[in-house]
């Protein structure tokens, strides 16, 4: 499990985790990962200007303070589950997984094209032509109307090498997946998945040695970071006929909850929906992603981090939502039986978010046994007890959920 905590309670024995999500989000969080092994290192983190740090409590060594303890203890529940579909990921599936992987990896393919080649011509200064993005979105809006986890699965398991463009692809991906647990109408759908392509376009206008700098943002460089948003929205408006709903995603994605994000610290009656959900997807696939600095969080750990700044950072009512709609244990997640057995999530159940679908591979002691499929929904025995991590084990999902 994953804490936030102010760097007046760090001490020596906590394991310091990079989420990555300083970058764009806050500069004072401190992010190099480890564990604290002496006084000075925290002197200095104080004075660097720090103010808080993301903690791994599965490898932070000391007992926490009673004030940590109070978060950690809040910071974990997940929401009540209800057992109603409505905020069911699947829904009724059109398509099976396997007739669905090809559709939605050619619309994936198509929408990577798309925003690579946008991407690299607004850098270059060219006329930019947005009208084929309405079309691209669609055929993401389309794949995951027949079957939301063949996207899913592809955009966030799949490793592929430029982050600038896949967290965009992501981005978008995860936004109409949620916007479809929520009910919108595929033209929202399709305007969804426009606004987050586009969320980050503004970075194009930020120089490379900020965006790319490895140590802590001075103010001065956060500001410029800041201006993204902005100049994104600025960008579209001219090149584009794009909605309100669409601009506002991309202006105002880093705003949160709690009226602390940016550019305009705006506050949640404040911010519109688009906005609301682009935010919160967004930092979802920043945690979960891998990095050249960093290891993506698994889902479950993200989901669990982000649930600790339920009410702050994301509105309650969102974040509980999203959890619903990917499920406790999303599609792809690493987990372990009571009955010793390993495998993964390969498909989330609507009306059973703690007993999915999963194809086990493993036994206890991780050899490979022949693989079993097991809709866990159809039983009461055997049970999930944990998560695991992949990367502790120097396995790749995307090697098991798609094997057929
Ligand atoms: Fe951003």
């Amino acid at each position: 499990m994953y804490l936030k905590v102010p760097v007046h309670d760090l001490e020596i024995g906590m394991y310091v985790v990079n989420t990555g999500l300083s970058r764009d989000d806050d500069p004072n969080l401190y992010s190099v990962e480890g564990l604290i092994t002496s006084e000075a290192e925290i002197r200095a983190i104080k004075a660097d200007g720090y103010q808080e740090v993301i903690i791994d409590m599965g490898r932070t060594i000391v007992r926490l303070h009673a004030s940590v303890r109070q978060s950690e203890d809040s910071s974990h529940t997940f929401p009540t589950i209800e057992t109603s579909a409505a905020c069911g990921m699947s829904g009724q599936n059109q398509t099976s997984l396997s007739d669905e992987l090809p559709k939605a990896e050619k619309a994936l393919g198509e929408m990577l094209f798309f925003v690579r080649e946008f991407t690299r011509d607004v850098r270059l200064g060219k006329q930019i032509d947005v009208s084929a993005s309405g079309a691209i979105a669609e055929g993401v809006v389309d794949s995951v109307s027949r079957n939301s986890q063949a996207m899913l699965g592809l955009c966030k398991l799949k490793s592929f090498d430029e982050y600038t463009y896949t967290h965009s692809i992501n981005v978008s991906v995860l936004a109409v997946v949620y916007g479809k647990c929520l009910g919108l109408s595929r033209e929202q759908l399709r305007e969804l998945g426009v606004s987050g392509m586009f969320h980050d376009i503004g970075k194009t206008a930020v120089p490379e040695q900020i965006l790319n700098k490895p140590g802590k943002l001075t103010a001065d460089e956060f500001e410029i970071m800041k201006t993204h948003p902005a100049k994104g929205r600025a960008m579209l408006f001219r090149i584009g006929d794009l909605s309100r709903d669409i601009l506002d995603g991309v202006l105002h994605h880093h705003e949160r909850h709690n009226g602390k994000g940016y550019p305009n610290s705006l506050t949640a009656n404040q911010l519109g929906l688009f906005p609301k959900i682009i935010g919160m997807v967004d930092v979802y696939d920043a945690l979960t992603s891998r990095r050249c600095y960093k290891q993506g969080m698994i889902p479950n750990k993200a989901l669990s981090l982000m649930f600790g700044l339920r009410g702050e950072d994301f509105e309650a009512g969102h974040l509980d939502r999203f959890i619903k709609c990917l499920g406790i244990y999303p599609l792809g997640s690493f987990v372990r039986l009571d009955n010793g057995l390993r495998g993964f999530v390969v498909e989330t159940v609507d009306n059973s978010p703690l007993r999915p679908k999963v194809k086990l591979f493993f036994d206890n002691a991780m050899r490979k046994i022949t693989p079993e499929e097991l809709d866990l929904s159809d039983y009461t025995t055997p049970a999930i007890i944990e998560c695991l991590d992949p990367a502790m084990f120097d396995i790749n999902p995307a090697d098991y959920v798609f094997a057929t």
